[in-house]
């Protein structure tokens, strides 16, 4: 008996939690719980941060105590970094990192971040639904990852300290903070911008050092972040959209209690319908409180035109990375 339960004790490293003296193994009726870290970069009061803790809340509720999950928002644990890296490592079960920083997996991954391809976030979040979006994320479980749900977070806009924006001519010079490399760059240098990636926590004091002069940003992070007490600017373009990843440590979740993972598999798809009502109501919210603080420029349909025809090139340079099937059920999605 007290081997079986060494046993079960070491398995159950993998859980983060020791067994303690009770001799009781983790996550078991009457024995202390599995301890789950959930991190993530942005605001704890953020459709993400309050999704994150909806998950926590339903899946430590159901468990009757055998779960206790724990998030830590804002960077607090992990950033841009190392929170990918933690993750593999178990160090850290689950994470939301926006689905382009993926980059290094699979360049497939910047689908999202392709300029004017999705329409809004719903389309995105259909895509990753779907079949195709589907298999992208499948294909992360040989990194010991396996990828359980998307969340949006609106659409991106531009952002700087120097000037309006209206056109591509407009961008010409800044040198603008954006996410994740690859696409992104091609991206802002199709706009005549220069790009610089920056992780998240830093991004406010480096746009206030004037290390950048801008940055692409969602509505909901440009409010959370207060963006706007250090840029002059905001054009609502529309680049692309941002959704995260909701990712979990494969090894971890496979060995879980399949009544366990049954309970967080089901706190996951509430939390996610929580998320995308939230997304979507903070987008419309954001965007109408910094009217009211910032000076917003709205394109013209000609002014985003020039936009769109600047980004060419980068669809072209782009199709073949991402694959014209993955292209196709993504313009799918639109319709
Ligand atoms: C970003 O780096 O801009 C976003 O991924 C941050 C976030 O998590 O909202």
């Amino acid at each position: 008996m007290r081997l079986v339960l060494q046993l079960a004790c070491a398995a159950s490293l993998v859980v983060s939690v020791a067994c303690g003296g009770s001799g009781v193994a983790p996550g078991t009726p009457g024995g202390p719980p599995i301890v789950v870290r959930f991190t993530h970069v942005a605001a704890d009061f953020t459709p993400k941060g309050q999704a994150a803790r909806a998950f926590a809340e339903l899946a430590n509720e159901r468990s009757d105590g055998r779960l206790d999950v724990r998030v830590f928002p804002s960077g607090q644990l992990f950033g841009d970094r190392d929170e990918i890296e933690a993750l593999q490592g178990n160090n850290v079960q689950f994470i939301a990192p926006s689905i382009g920083k993926l980059i290094s997996f699979d360049p497939r991954f910047q689908i999202g971040d392709l300029p004017f391809l999705f329409s809004d976030n719903a389309a995105e979040s259909r895509f990753w639904d779907g079949e195709a979006g589907r298999a992208l994320l499948q294909s992360l479980e040989p990194q010991d990852i396996v990828g359980l749900a998307t969340w949006p977070n609106g659409m991106r806009q531009l952002m700087n300290r120097t000037r309006p924006i209206h056109t591509p001519a407009d961008t010409r010079g800044l040198k603008m903070r954006i996410p994740s490399g690859g696409l992104l760059v091609d991206t802002l240098e199709a706009f005549g911008a220069g790009a610089s990636v920056i992780p998240f926590t830093d991004v406010y004091t480096a746009l206030q050092q004037g290390v950048v002069d801008g940055t692409i940003a969602t509505f909901d992070n440009i409010e959370v972040e207060k963006y706007a007490e250090v840029l002059d600017y905001l054009t609502v373009a529309n680049v692309n959209s941002l959704s995260y990843g909701v990712l979990v440590n494969k090894t971890f979740w496979d060995g879980l209690p399949a009544d366990l993972r049954q309970i967080l598999s089901d706190a996951m798809d509430e939390a996610t319908v929580l998320a995308r009502r939230l997304a979507t109501e903070l987008d419309e919210t954001a965007m109408a409180s910094l009217k009211a603080t910032i000076d917003v420029v709205e394109l013209t349909p000609e002014e985003r035109q020039q936009f769109v025809d600047a980004s060419e090139g980068v669809w072209t340079k782009y199709t073949p990375i991402l694959g014209q099937d993955l292209l196709d059920a993504a313009l799918r999605v639109n319709e």
